[in-house]
């Protein structure tokens, strides 16, 4: 459960409306009913400054920090802060960190949005050295605007009017299905409530939104709660606090803070343990809304608050029109799966919380997939009561959540505790009690059946050392006056009880300096701010679902398979037509031109015929007026199936039954038998790693325009490659290319999702504007955009290598299994990049490599930021892991020893120097003071049982570049107008890597003009035809050089001018047009293995170190160096943004993003609830990010490297300091010897491997069918 808080906006209310609420809020749009903004002040980007008037210092600094790339998450950065400033103008460092806890940004890696805010700290000295090498002197702070609270807006004069004129009244609103009704007297929603038992209580409908909007629940009256002020009563008491069941989880939240500062420590247990829970509730925006009733009632499994309240004797006040009763809040409260004890008619009114009694101790823990804005994966609240003076437990309560349906509670685990000394052996009779006590079934929903349970055994032990601490520090035995050992904690078992680091620490950034003697006016080299940061934080960027409506326009949406394998029998679409709204229902027999698309040579239909081949394939789409319309609809739509055989899911399954998209590859160097022969030792073993969603912040967007003139149609999409769009509608409608035009202002992200699969999207799309003869705009959900469009190979290698005693590798041969899914996109051109990377910065002279695309029933994988490298090299740093345990080498050494040292030719026959790789290596072993370090990690180790430090040093080799010459050609377009600005037109597409912003500067270079006269304002098919993707890192290379190309023509046109009248102005020589083609000429011969499938290399090295929790898994980055060479850069500030923000995808990749598919092929993870990406929590404490300097590309515009895609592999550095981390720990469990790690080290992964006790007590579960498919 979880949103992206793109959309966060400003909420005020006047206090005589709700005089609970805090002045202003933070809220997210998309789950905000606009019935409930009745008399609020909604603030929104666009209402606090403009491009056009007066910025705002909140827009103006994370433009300035390079904090924005796509920008589409920029407008809710922007008001997440703005809303703390209007509360708080001189927050903390942690206060901004937790503001932005809960907005994700999948292009920058957050950091230089928090370099950007630090900037409204009050204290930011110590900071300062680091922090302006890492942002430039633009955030220096007189070149600030600055914040001025006096300036900001005021509440509207008419809401006030309103709030104090306007009588209070009943409100109802009524829309097609729904009736809302909102009271304003307690007495009224009762009477309501009995009226219609079945209709909801809405307050913050955080719940009940997601179930309306995603699971498509109806409920056709709805009563809001939100203006009765008797839900938002708080009253303070000696025996404990009152507080309203309306209140804010924000608001319980200053409202507990308020009485643990004023009680005696004594009494504040139970709201210290749920004050510790709500700082790690959701994010700001949700706690902003979401109620304390609505969480108790709402009975969720996971639910953080309920366990502390069940251990805590908190109990709840529920009200109906029969009268009040008081109800305690323990295991008979909640009875089932989101089921409590409320009677339909009553409403909770109320939630007591009791001061702890002297002598009893409460402690809230909980672990998530991600730390923070993730639902608990397990949860706990403890309490536990002493006799007087002495350790001897009177009293125990345990309550755990995500361990069944509801909460619950271990009432025989309790029973072995009380009446005994709270020391080890009472606490082993209870771990044994508790691990018979709450269990699991192997298929619970869910899955990470062991994990969960260890984690309630380590939440155990961890509250026994907490309270172990408190009786240490609060009883002292009559007979012992000094001291009582039975309260020691050992030194080493502290760490279970310590925190992991959280604190971010100032970063380090080094950029090149420009030739001394350039001009003040030549860009080229300098950290220009990204051409439309400032259009982004002002919320003026236009993306494609932005363009207003046009007359007549209709919404598309598409039904999908419910089967991963199976017949079609009939389609009935009669009850759809037959809605309100409905235009059109159509299948492929309606397609006038090619039903199917053809990438790599392999036809991929574009509508289902007949068949089925996985869960989420397109079957048919329907249209209708509005977006609600065709979504009913399309749920309406009845596709009859009868299944078919033989569904293939996994990789092994496929390789049984030989299912393959082909063709395979292979490449070999040396002579591997023989190696293998002499080698000293030799390992054979296996890895996985999951695939990744793209989890481009604008889902996939389109409008298409018929023009109604000669079968023209205008093709508006969020592509990163409109040629393929316009080609792809050409084909289906059966038309001429040059009837249709495609056109990209920008991308809100891509990663390589938005190339085959718009193209598809855009020929369904444009097929319902062809046959409606009407504007067409298709956008899809959260959830839909993950079933359908696919996501990154997972892939299985298998590897046998053979090695020396001397730690060099002689021997490797791999077989790379990529789970393609069911149909080929571009996945032969992916196993084949995973071939031709699989040595990475490594020699080894006897190698072979074979790869598959493996075709099984799953949704479609496709393209993706380092398409196949990431797989690759990630698996040959495996094999050197494993062979280090054999040889005892340290790690660093078997790696250091194994890179290319000399000019030397890759395994297919590619010459190249390999000395710029060994100064990032060496650079970057200095830079990390990895030496000095790695003997700290080890000391680390040994002085802390439960929590391991891990470092590691990664290599890498990248090669940039398409190994098919016509994809590396690009074009440009400049036209000079007669005022002297200037257009440019190119075919790259801008999705936040900056492309437009790096053309800019080649251009102003080029023509020696300001770049503020230089524009770009979209890329279109009709201005540069036949472009390439913006892809593979090659974008700025290759149509910078086009533009460069036309620039110089045309400056050269002017030379003539120009000496005619050479006291004329850039102005007066200015009129012409020309176009330029260029690109790099490579191939690859994948019969005779060899070619030149890259322009050239690009090398990094990376170091990480990790701190990692061997009792929950939850791990944190210490510590990140990084090393890259791209050449000369053009902009370093953009570089860095995408050196940062491709390492933190990696780090998702490998450590944290999981796609979860069910037995029979459905995806679970259909949103940011479900599945994770790194949020600001992730950062390493401390990023490091150094341009190597020195190094120049013959290949490339200005001597630049492609940037992009390649440090997305050094994501893996915290992979294999998270592995040397479990090592340790294992070393301690007294478990030797290699073991396996597969990817993403999820926390379940990593500390199922620590092998800690509690790991080991768990028995192996019935071989019942699991939850979730293990892939690849
Ligand atoms: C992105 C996100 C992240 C979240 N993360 C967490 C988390 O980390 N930990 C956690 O514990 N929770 C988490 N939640 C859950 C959240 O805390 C609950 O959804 C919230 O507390 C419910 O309150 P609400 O006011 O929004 O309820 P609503 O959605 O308005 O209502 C929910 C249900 O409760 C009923 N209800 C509400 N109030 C009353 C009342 N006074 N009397 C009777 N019935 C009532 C409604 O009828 C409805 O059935 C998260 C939710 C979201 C959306
Ligand atoms: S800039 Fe944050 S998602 Fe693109």
């Amino acid at each position: 459960m979880s949103v992206c808080l793109s959309c966060s906006g400003l909420l005020a209310f006047h206090p005589l409306w709700f005089p609970s609420l805090c002045s202003h809020f933070s809220v997210n749009a998309c789950l905000m009913p606009v019935c409930q903004l009745h008399g609020a002040a909604v603030t929104t980007v666009e209402g606090i400054g403009s491009t056009k008037t007066r910025l705002h210092p909140v827009q103006e600094r994370i433009a300035k920090a390079h904090g924005s790339q796509c920008g589409f998450c920029t407008p809710g950065m922007v008001m997440s802060i703005y809303t703390l400033l209007r509360n708080k103008p001189q927050p903390t460092m942690e206060e901004i960190r937790e503001t932005l806890g809960g907005n994700l940004c999948r292009c920058t890696g957050y950091r230089p949005i928090i370099d950007g805010y630090r900037t409204f700290c009050e204290v930011i000295s110590s900071f300062i050295s680091g922090f302006l090498h890492a942002v430039g002197e633009s955030l220096e702070p007189f070149r600030l605007l600055p914040l001025d609270p006096t300036q900001e807006l005021i509440f509207p004069p008419e809401l006030i009017r309103m709030a104090e004129l306007e009588e209070r009244a009943t409100q109802t609103f009524r829309g097609e299905r729904m009736t809302w009704i909102s009271p304003i007297s307690l007495d009224e929603l009762l009477q309501l409530k009995s009226q219609h038992p079945q209709a909801p209580v809405v307050m913050g409908n955080t719940n009940l939104g997601l179930d309306i909007k995603f699971k498509g629940v109806v409920h056709p009256i709805i009563i809001s709660g939100f203006r009765v002020r008797e839900l938002f009563e708080v009253t303070e008491k000696p025996e404990g606090v009152c507080i309203g069941a309306g209140s804010s989880l924000s608001t319980v939240r200053s409202v507990l803070e308020k009485c643990v500062c004023s009680l005696p420590a004594e009494h504040t247990q139970t709201l210290a343990a749920l004050l510790e829970q709500l700082s790690h509730v959701a994010g700001e925006q949700i706690r902003n809304v979401a109620t304390l009733g609505g969480n108790v009632a709402s009975a969720y499994p996971n639910s953080d608050l309920n366990p502390v309240l069940a251990a805590g004797r908190c109990s709840v006040v529920l009200q109906s029109r029969e009268g009040k009763r008081e109800v305690p809040l323990d295991k008979d409260f909640f009875v089932g799966f989101g089921k409590t004890v409320l009677k339909p008619d009553e409403i909770v009114l109320s939630v007591f919380i009791p001061v702890s009694r002297k002598g009893e101790v409460v402690r809230a823990f909980r672990h998530a997939p991600r730390k923070e804005n993730a639902l608990a994966t397990v949860n706990a609240g403890l309490r536990v009561w002493f006799e007087e003076g002495s350790n001897v437990v009177k009293e125990m309560s345990v309550y755990y959540g995500g361990v069944g349906p509801c909460t619950v509670s271990a009432e025989r685990t309790v029973q072995q505790v009380i009446g005994r000394p709270w020391n080890e052996a009472t606490l082993s009779d209870a771990y044994r009690a508790l691990v018979d006590e709450v269990t699991l079934g192997a298929s619970a929903p869910g899955g990470k059946v062991m994990f969960r349970r260890s984690l309630t055994l380590s939440l155990l032990f961890r509250f026994y050392l907490h309270v172990l601490q408190h009786l240490k520090d609060t009883v002292r035995p009559p007979s012992v006056t000094w001291f009582y050992p039975t309260y020691l904690i050992p030194s080493e078992q502290l760490s279970a009880v310590e925190r992991l680091p959280n604190i971010i620490q100032p970063s380090y950034h080094e950029f090149q300096d420009v030739p001394s003697g350039q001009s003040e006016q030549d860009p080229v080299g300098r950290a220009v701010q990204h051409q439309a940061a400032l259009s982004h934080a002002t919320g003026e960027a236009v993306y494609c679902d932005d363009f207003p409506r046009t007359q007549g326009e209709l919404f598309l949406s598409v039904v999908t398979s419910a089967r991963a394998h199976a017949r079609i029998t009939h389609i009935d679409v009669s009850r759809a037509l037959s809605m309100p709204g409905v235009v059109d229902v159509f299948t492929a027999d309606d397609i006038p031109g090619k039903k199917f698309r053809s990438f790599t040579g392999i036809d991929e239909e574009i509508l289902a015929q007949g068949e089925v081949t996985c869960v989420g394939q397109m079957v048919c789409a329907v249209v209708a007026d509005t977006k609600p319309h065709a979504k009913l609809a399309s749920a309406a739509v009845k596709v009859h199936y009868e299944d078919l055989p033989d569904r293939i899911f996994t990789v092994e399954e496929a390789v049984e039954k030989r299912s393959f998209f082909l063709p395979q590859r292979e490449i070999q160097r040396g002579d591997v038998t023989k190696a293998f022969q002499e080698a000293d030792h030799i390992y054979e073993g296996e890895i996985r790693l999951g695939g990744q969603e793209h989890f481009y912040m604008e889902t996939q967007s389109m409008l298409v325009i018929p023009l109604g003139e000669e079968k023209e149609m205008k093709v508006y999409a969020s592509t990163q490659h409109p040629t393929m769009v316009q080609e792809a509608v050409a084909e289906t409608l059966g038309i001429p290319s040059s009837r249709v035009s495609c056109h990209v202002k920008r991308i809100g992200g891509a990663f390589g999702g938005k190339l085959s699969k718009t193209s598809i999207l855009a020929s369904i799309t444009a097929l319902a504007a062809w046959r409606s003869e009407r504007p067409v705009r298709c956008v899809l959900d959260r959830g839909e955009d993950m079933l359908i469009t696919g996501a990154r190979h997972p892939v299985l290698g298998k590897y046998k290598v053979g090695f020396m005693s001397d730690g060099r590798i002689t021997a490797a041969d791999v077989r790379y299994y990529a789970n393609a899914g069911h149909t080929p996109d571009d996945s032969v051109l992916v196993i084949e990049k995973i071939l031709l990377h699989m040595d990475n910065a490594y020699n080894i002279l006897n190698l072979r490599g074979q790869s598959a695309a493996c075709k099984t029933n799953l949704p479609s994988n496709t393209a993706f930021r380092g398409f196949g490298v990431p797989q690759t090299p990630w698996c040959s740093a495996g094999q050197l892991k494993r062979s280090e345990v054999s040889a005892s080498f340290m790690i660093l050494d078997i790696r250091e020893k194994n890179l290319y040292k000399e000019t030397s030719l890759t395994h297919y026959k590619m010459e190249f120097d390999p000395e710029v790789l060994l100064r990032c290596w060496e650079e970057c072993k200095e830079r990390s003071e990895l030496d000095r370090r790695r003997l700290d990690v080890a000391r680390f180790n040994q002085q802390n049982r439960w929590k391991k430090r891990g470092i590691a040093l990664i290599p890498l080799k990248y090669g940039v570049g398409f190994a098919e010459g016509f994809l590396n050609q690009a074009a440009a377009l400049v036209h000079i107008y007669k005022d002297g600005s200037v257009l440019v037109s190119h075919g790259g597409t801008e999705m936040g890597q900056g492309i437009h912003t790096k053309v800019q500067q080649v251009a102003s270079r080029e023509l020696d003009v300001p770049l503020s006269m230089i524009h770009i304002s979209e890329t279109s098919t009709s201005s540069v035809p036949n472009t390439c993707p913006s892809a593979a890192s090659i974008g700025t290379d290759v149509n910078g050089m086009a533009v460069k190309d036309a620039c110089q023509t045309l400056y050269k046109s002017l030379e003539p001018i120009r000496k005619q009248d050479p006291n004329g102005t850039w102005q007066s020589w200015c009129m012409c047009v020309c176009v330029s083609i260029r690109g790099h000429d490579l191939y690859m011969d994948w019969v005779k293995q060899e070619g030149r499938p890259y322009a050239y290399f690009t090398y990094s090295a990376c170091c990480s170190e990790v701190e990692l929790d061997c009792l929950t898994g939850e791990y944190r980055t210490v510590r990140t160096d990084l090393v890259a060479d791209i050449g000369r850069s053009i902009n370093p500030a953009i570089d860095i943004g995408q050196i940062e923000g491709a390492f933190m995808q990696g780090l998702g990749l490998y450590t944290m993003e999981e796609l979860k598919f069910s037995p029979s092929g459905v995806l679970y993870t259909r949103g940011p609830g479900q599945y994770k990406i790194p949020a600001v929590c992730d950062v390493p404490l401390q990023f490091n990010v150094y341009l190597l300097s020195g190094s120049h590309n013959p290949h490339a515009i200005y001597s630049s490297k492609g940037v992009g895609e390649p440090t997305v592999f050094l994501g893996c550095s915290v992979f294999f300091a998270l592995k040397e981390a479990v090592a340790a720990a294992r070393s301690d469990a007294g478990l030797s010897g290699p073991f396996t790690l597969h990817s993403p080290a999820t926390p379940e992964r990593a500390c199922i491997a620590c092998g800690t006790r509690f790991t080991q007590m768990i028995p192996e579960t019935e071989t019942a069918q699991p939850w979730a498919l293990e892939l690849p």
